[in-house]
């Protein structure tokens, strides 16, 4: 890379709205790094489940002191959250540590923690970076800012979809739905679309188009002329 300031460009949305494929397509199409702050959040999770004590006792302190485990690993157009030096990808995705992040992340030290290893991973690459405040608390001048938004039933029918392989059935849809509104109340607070962001409601969109409406986003502001 030239000695130029790298390049961050912010995607944010609600729980499974798409953003972390979307992201790390986007990463790929313009030769940048993704990193998923969600990723963090759960990696310091899972590192407190297992632990064994139960969620309502875990302090700040107890999960911040976590991040001495964590790592973010580059990869060719990624950044990895390891724990204690290995992928925990299943780990963190699993139902354990879905059902308690959100708690952790509602702690403002460690919002400050996770902030400070995204804000590290941007200082040497381009990346694009996913979450819920990266446009607002992270990355407040990015030059570009998405927000990702679709119905919760359709979130829910791609989640699963994702998760088992098949078409699921409507009360499966509808009990997935319940869960994702819930945690989207949950992380209400953090989620927060800049007044910059563009919206883009991928409810009738394949991914593919999502990543495309993106990617010439990107090619836009980075040809948009310099205001003097
Ligand atoms: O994006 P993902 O669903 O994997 O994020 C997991 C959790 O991490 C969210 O439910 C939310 O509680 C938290 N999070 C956050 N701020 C971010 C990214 C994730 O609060 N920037």
């Amino acid at each position: 890379m030239s000695d130029r300031t790298p390049v961050a460009i912010a995607i944010d949305g609600p729980a499974a709205s798409g953003k972390s494929s979307t992201a790390q397509w986007v990463a790929e199409r313009l030769g940048y790094r993704h990193v998923d702050s969600g990723s963090l959040y759960r990696a310091l999770t899972a590192a407190m489940v297992r632990g064994g004590t139960s969620p309502e006792s875990w302090t700040a302190e107890d999960v911040v002191a976590q991040g001495a485990r964590i790592t973010l690993e580059p990869e060719k157009h990624s950044f990895v959250a390891l724990i204690d030096g290995a992928p925990a990808d299943d780990e963190i995705r699993g139902t354990g540590v879905t059902a308690n992040v959100s708690r952790v992340a509602v702690m403002p030290e460690v919002r400050s923690w996770v902030n400070e290893q995204v804000r590290r991973a941007a200082e040497a690459h381009d990346v694009v970076v996913d979450g819920r405040d990266m446009g607002t608390a992270v990355f407040p001048n990015a030059p570009l800012k998405v927000f990702l938004v679709a119905d919760p039933w359709e979130r829910a029918r791609r989640r699963l979809t994702q998760r088992l392989g098949r078409r699921p059935t409507d009360d499966e849809v509808a009990e997935e739905t319940d869960v994702l509104v819930q945690r989207d109340a949950k992380d209400a607070t953090q989620t927060v679309q800049a007044k910059d962001a563009v919206l883009l409601d991928t409810t009738f969109l394949t991914q593919a188009e999502q990543v495309e409406r993106i990617v010439a986003l990107a090619h836009a502001v980075s040809h948009r002329p310099t205001v003097t």
